[in-house]
């Protein structure tokens, strides 16, 4: 690794004393009291009122009829995606998933935890290139991929970093198509996109919607998550499947495969007393997010972009992108990376690793999903259609591929909503001189 300490380019800047954060909990003391009630009144267990207040108080923020309260995002995004499959597909046997020999059209550039729980139910992911406009699904690229595979029924779409999709657009090809969307909203609690011309939050735009309360989100019990609904019927049967589905007896009695998914009363009182702050949260990662784009100014970087006429983000991390021309040679292998430091230019590799040197964390854009060695068999459409395999001997083809192009060119930036105005100017100083 570089020394970037006393690389001359650096000179008078020192390391932070206390490590500034991606994207750490921001707790506020009634967090403390929710889960002291909770075990002075022996409810430490997977009931009790924390459990009950936040699926209350999530599913009027969100404006969905109904919140049931999980282990995780993952759990909730397993477990909407198996009531999709089921819905479309029937119920499938014990040791089958409901989306056996099914594919299923997934964001592309996200965490994986949206699109695991395809293959949790034997379905195949077929991923959809990304849009330059909110670095979501392109709903032109998944126009094509009904094109290519009219009998999908199912979308899975995230929100990436906290800034809404262009959900009016892909909800219309779903419709166009019969298809259903699991709403993965993960990272983008609290953000709002305009459909049809009523503001919607994210998390009530899907047929079945997520969020995460991990220990990075915007609001956080360490852990935990919702799965939200207007249908009183898809709710409780994701109760009763995440508490090993239980049929009506006196004794251990199974019909359907069970899971031990439920949100624990513990958990439950953290997120309780983080409801209040949201909010506030919000208005400090935006500020953030500001912070950076005026810093940034005479930069040959941008920052993450946003659709400002038809949504509202949350802001949960600000990135930037550099420009083409002041792109630094980095290659990056599949666990390694080599750049070259050029005047005048820079690469994610370098500012991760000069930022880093000065003790604050950065990340890459997550990795797009068409990449990753574990799905590299599977199908990417682009606009342009077949996004596999497109050029021959003699013909160097397109190579139109969004997500590659932003993971190459993107990073995140430290976006902790504790970080101060003084620490956030040295990091804007940082990622400015590794232009020089
Ligand atoms: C987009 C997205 N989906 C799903 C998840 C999974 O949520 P959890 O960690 O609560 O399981 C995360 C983050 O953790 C995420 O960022």
């Amino acid at each position: 690794m570089h020394d970037f300490i006393s690389d001359p380019r650096f000179k008078g800047i020192a390391p932070f004393d206390r490590k500034v954060w991606l994207s750490s909990p921001t707790m506020h003391g009634d967090e403390q009291r929710w889960v002291d009630e909770a075990i002075q009144t022996n409810w430490v267990s997977t009931v009790g009122a924390n459990i009950d207040a936040v699926e209350k108080q999530m599913a009027e923020y969100v404006g969905v009829k109904y919140a049931v309260g999980l282990s995780a995002g993952t759990a909730a995004l397993h477990l909407a995606t198996k009531l999709a499959g089921e819905r479309l597909y029937g119920q499938a046997r014990p040791n089958h998933g409901t989306l056996e020999g099914r594919r299923v059209f997934c964001s592309d550039v996200t965490f994986d935890a949206s699109i695991n729980p395809v293959a949790y139910e034997d379905g195949e992911a077929v991923f959809i290139d990304t849009e330059r406009d909110t670095w979501n699904m392109d709903p032109v690229a998944l126009e094509r991929a009904f094109e290519l595979y009219p009998d999908v029924r199912l979308i899975v779409v995230a929100h990436l970093y906290g800034t809404p999709g262009k959900m009016e657009a892909i909800k219309r090809v779903a419709d166009a198509h019969g298809a259903l969307i699991v709403e993965d909203a993960a990272e983008s609690l609290g953000a709002k996109y305009r459909l049809n011309g009523q503001w919607v939050e994210t998390g009530a735009l899907g047929d079945y919607n997520c969020i995460s309360f991990n220990g990075n989100k915007i609001i956080t019990g360490s852990a935990g998550g919702l799965f939200l609904t207007d249908s009183k019927e898809d709710a409780d049967k994701v109760r009763k499947w995440s508490t090993q589905s239980r049929e009506a007896a006196p004794w251990y009695q199974h019909e359907e495969i069970g899971y031990n998914y439920r949100m624990s009363n513990i958990i439950a009182g953290i997120i309780r007393g983080q409801i209040p702050y949201l909010d506030e949260h919000i208005d400090q990662k935006r500020a953030i997010y500001e912070r950076y784009r005026e810093g940034f100014r005479g930069l040959p970087v941008r920052m993450n972009p946003i659709d400002f006429e038809n949504s509202v983000p949350n802001y949960w991390l600000s990135c930037l992108i550099i420009d083409e021309d002041a792109m630094a040679p980095q290659v990056r292998g599949e666990q390694d990376y080599l750049y070259q430091s050029v005047p005048g230019k820079s690469s994610p590799q370098e500012i991760l690793e000069a930022i880093a040197a000065f003790r604050a964390e950065g990340r890459p854009i997550w990795k797009p999903m068409h990449m990753q060695p574990i799905y590299r068999t599977h199908a990417f459409i682009t606009t342009e259609g077949n996004g596999r395999g497109r050029s021959n001997a003699y013909i160097a083809g397109s190579g139109v591929d969004v997500g590659a192009d932003i993971f190459r060119r993107g990073l995140c930036l430290p976006s902790d909503n504790k970080m101060t105005a003084e620490q956030q100017d040295m990091v804007i100083e940082i990622v400015r001189r590794c232009f020089r």
